[in-house]
C-alpha cells in the first residue's frame, strides 16, 4: 500500500506529492509549522489526507510546547493552512474535544491522548474507505471506462481512497473496468498522482487533458463519472477540484452518471447550500507556470479558484461508508448522520 502519511518516532512521514511522479521522496515534519507548510504547499493533499495531516500536527505541536495553553495557537496555525476540505476543521476539532477531555491532566498525559488520537483518527480513515469502496462498487457499470478528475485516491487519504477505494474495490469483485484521469489543470494531480498510483496497482488508465471530457462522454465509452469531495452541503451541492462541475454538467447532457465519493467527515451539514462553501484562490504562478517553466506573457492577469461547487441536481448519487445517498439530499444526507 502507498503509505501517505504515518506518525513516526522522528515526526510526521509524508510522501511528497509535489515531487511525484519523478521522484518517491518521504519528508518528515518535526513540528507543527512545518506540517502546516507541507499543507499549504501541497506537499499532503486532498481532503481526508489534510485532516489527518492536521490532526498529526496538533499532536506534534504540543509534543514541543511548553504548557497546554499553547494549545490554541496551534490549531489556529493549522486551521488558517487550507479553507475548503472540512476534514481539516473536522479533525481539528475532533482535536480539540480530546484536548477538552484531557482538562487537568498533566502535559505528558495531554501529549499521550493527542498523538492517539491522531493516530487513531488515520486509522479510521483507510477503514471508511475500504467502506466507501464496498458500497460503491455495485454502482460501477462492468466492461466500462470510469472517468474521474484530480486525485482522490491513497494519495488523497491515509489510504485506499474514496473514488479510487471505489475503483479498486470494484476491481477486487471482478469487475473489467479501466479508468480515464482528467490531467487537472493546473496543479496536475491527475496526471501525476492518479496515473501513477493506478499505475502502482496495476488498473489500466488512460490520461486525458481536461477539455477531452465532453468528447468522451459523448462517445459513448464512459460508463460513470466518479469523483471525490472537499465539502457536501447540506443540501448535496458538492465542493470538489476546479473542473469537477464542468464533468457533471458534461455527464448529465451525455445520460452517464455522475457519482460522488466521500466520508462522513466531508459533510458540512451547517451549510445550506454550496454557495456558502469558501472557496481556495491559489497563486497565479500555478497557472501561468507548468511545473516551473513559464506558459504565459509576463504580467498576465490569472484566476486560480481551486474548487467549484457543482449543484445537487448533476449528482446522481453520494456514496459514503455509511452507504448510498441520492436526491433528495436534504433527507438522505441527514439519515446517514443517524
Ligand atoms: O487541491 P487538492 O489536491 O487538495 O484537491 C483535492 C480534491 O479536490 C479531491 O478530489 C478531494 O479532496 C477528495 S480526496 C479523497
Amino acid at each position: 500500500m502507498i503509505e501517505t502519511i504515518q506518525w513516526t518516532e522522528s515526526g510526521v512521514v509524508m510522501i511528497d506529492q509535489t515531487r511525484l511522479p519523478r521522484e518517491e521522496i518521504y519528508v518528515t515534519c518535526s513540528d507543527h509549522l512545518q506540517v502546516a507548510d507541507a499543507i499549504r504547499s501541497m506537499v499532503i493533499r486532498g481532503a481526508p489526507a489534510i485532516g489527518v495531516a492536521a490532526a498529526m500536527g496538533i499532536a506534534l505541536g504540543m509534543q514541543n510546547a511548553v504548557s497546554a495553553a499553547d494549545f490554541d495557537q496551534i490549531c489556529e496555525t493549522l486551521r488558517r493552512t487550507r479553507p475548503t476540505a472540512v476534514n481539516l476543521f473536522w479533525a481539528i476539532e475532533r482535536m480539540r474535544r480530546v484536548f477538552a477531555e484531557a482538562a487537568g491532566r498533566s502535559l505528558p498525559e495531554i501529549r499521550e491522548k493527542l498523538i492517539s488520537e491522531a493516530i487513531q483518527i488515520r486509522f479510521e480513515d483507510i477503514a471508511i474507505n475500504e467502506c466507501i469502496g464496498k458500497n460503491g462498487a455495485a454502482l460501477i457499470p462492468d466492461r466500462k471506462t470510469v472517468l474521474t478528475h484530480c486525485n482522490a485516491g491513497a494519495l488523497a487519504t491515509a489510504g485506499y481512497g474514496t473514488a479510487l477505494g471505489v475503483i479498486r474495490a470494484a476491481v477486487a469483485a471482478g469487475k473489467h473496468i479501466d479508468v480515464f484521469a482528467d490531467e487537472t489543470r493546473p496543479f496536475l494531480q491527475g496526471a501525476r498522482l492518479t496515473v501513477w498510483e493506478l499505475q502502482h496497482d496495476h488498473i489500466p488508465a488512460t490520461l486525458i487533458t481536461d477539455n477531452m471530457a465532453g468528447h468522451f462522454l459523448h462517445s459513448g465509452r464512459i460508463g460513470c463519472v466518479l469523483v471525490g469531495a472537499d465539502r457536501i452541503a447540506a443540501n448535496g451541492d458538492v465542493a470538489n477540484k476546479i473542473g469537477t462541475y464542468s464533468l457533471a454538467v458534461l455527464a448529465k447532457e451525455n445520460n452517464v452518471p455522475f457519482y460522488v465519493a466521500a466520508p462522513i467527515s466531508t459533510l458540512d451539514l451547517s451549510l445550506a447550500s454550496g454557495d456558502q462553501i469558501p472557496i481556495e484562490q491559489r497563486a497565479a504562478a500555478e497557472v501561468t507556470h507548468v511545473q516551473g517553466v513559464p506558459v504565459a506573457p509576463e504580467g498576465t492577469a490569472v484566476l486560480n479558484p481551486a474548487f467549484d461547487v457543482t449543484p445537487n441536481r448533476y449528482v446522481s448519487a453520494i456514496i459514503t461508508e455509511r452507504g448510498v445517498a441520492r436526491a433528495p439530499y436534504l433527507e438522505s444526507l441527514r439519515k446517514q448522520l443517524t
